[in-house]
């Protein structure tokens, strides 16, 4: 899988790219665009990556983070109010866009951006700086140029994407890490180098998702500047503490997502897979919304008996296995 994704990379790589054929870019993105050609196809592959940790993180919910294929908007109407999933969405793209271009500058891919030279720091105690450290600063200063490109209007929704836009690249610099590395006769760690390295973006998505469940709810406030109107956010509870740059902000409550509604986007949940045994989300109570479930039995092909051969083959056997299948009625 992350072979194929490679692959699709390197294609969207070797072939022209033209911004003016992407639909949807604002002016100044288009003027990014066209200055940091080289790097586009690695913003692509981010905000790629952020949906994909998305639908995972989101696998077994009511909201799974469904995207339309044939659609400018992908994400269809549900972006289009405040709340804590377009919270979300904003979070893990934004962060997807500067993971990805950080890693492909730390590949060689590109001739404007390569590693970090300022290894931030003295060496430490038997090792030394070496390899590519991953400059995730301009990572991040690549994504906030491009995903905060359309946040300029003075309203309470370019507030909240932009808070949450930061709040998700915030996290890549939050948990970058050292990496070392051995040098010596047969691995005796004489010389150990170390460099900065980004995290799994799994880890970046389990993060995203925690602030997700504690993202903090702020209410619409207008004041009167010298350049008009403008709208800021408050937190709505005094009793909590208030957000921090690391904290998701929504001030929209969710549709609940259980009938399909064109006007919220969300497409229900009939016909979902749940999880019989579960208690959770994921289980056919919740997930179903207490309409109940029907139950099927599904044959599958499974490899099974498998034998390893000397050397190096595995053969097995083909076995029918049949399974429950639980759909949301
Ligand atoms: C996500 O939800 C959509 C719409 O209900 C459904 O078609 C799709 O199969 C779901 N995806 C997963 C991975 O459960
Ligand atoms: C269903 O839920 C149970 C209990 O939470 C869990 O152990 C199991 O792995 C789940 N099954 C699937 C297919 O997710």
């Amino acid at each position: 899988r992350s072979l194929a994704l490679g692959q699709q990379y390197t294609s969207l790589g070797s072939q022209p790219l033209l911004c003016g054929s992407i639909p949807g870019l604002v002016p100044k993105q288009l003027r990014f665009c066209r200055n940091y050609i080289e790097i586009m196809p690695s913003v692509a592959e981010g905000v790629k990556l952020g949906i994909q940790e998305c639908q995972h993180q989101f696998r077994g919910r009511r909201w799974n983070c469904t995207t339309i294929d044939d659609s400018l908007a992908i994400f269809g109407p549900v972006l289009d109010k405040a709340t804590r999933e377009s919270a979300f969405v904003h979070a893990i793209a934004s962060a997807g866009v500067a993971f990805a271009v950080t890693r492909s500058c730390a590949e060689g891919t590109s001739t404007i951006c390569g590693c970090d030279s300022h290894h931030k720091g003295p060496p430490g105690e038997g090792w030394k700086w070496g390899g590519c450290s991953e400059d995730a600063d301009f990572g991040v200063l690549v994504s906030r140029e491009f995903a905060d490109a359309r946040e300029n209007r003075p309203d309470a929704r370019s507030a909240m994407n932009k808070h949450n836009n930061e709040a998700g690249r915030t996290t890549i610099l939050d948990h970058m890490h050292l990496k070392c590395k051995c040098h010596g006769l047969s691995g005796s760690c004489e010389v150990k180098t170390c460099w900065w390295a980004q995290p799994d973006f799994r880890a970046i998505g389990d993060f995203l998702k925690d602030k997700y469940d504690s993202a903090s709810e702020m209410v619409v406030e207008k004041h009167r500047e010298s350049r008009g109107w403008v709208e800021t956010l408050r937190a709505k509870y005094a009793l909590f503490k208030p957000p921090t740059e690391r904290d998701l902000v929504y001030y929209e409550n969710s549709p609940n997502f259980c009938e399909p509604n064109p006007e919220t986007g969300s497409f229900g949940t009939r016909d979902r897979t749940c999880n019989v045994t579960s208690h959770g989300i994921d289980g056919c109570d919740l997930l179903c919304c207490g309409r109940g479930h029907n139950t099927r039995t599904e044959k599958r092909k499974e490899k099974c008996h498998c034998i390893f051969h000397w050397c190096c083959y595995v053969s097995c056997q083909e076995c029918i296995r049949i399974y429950d299948v639980h759909t949301c009625k």
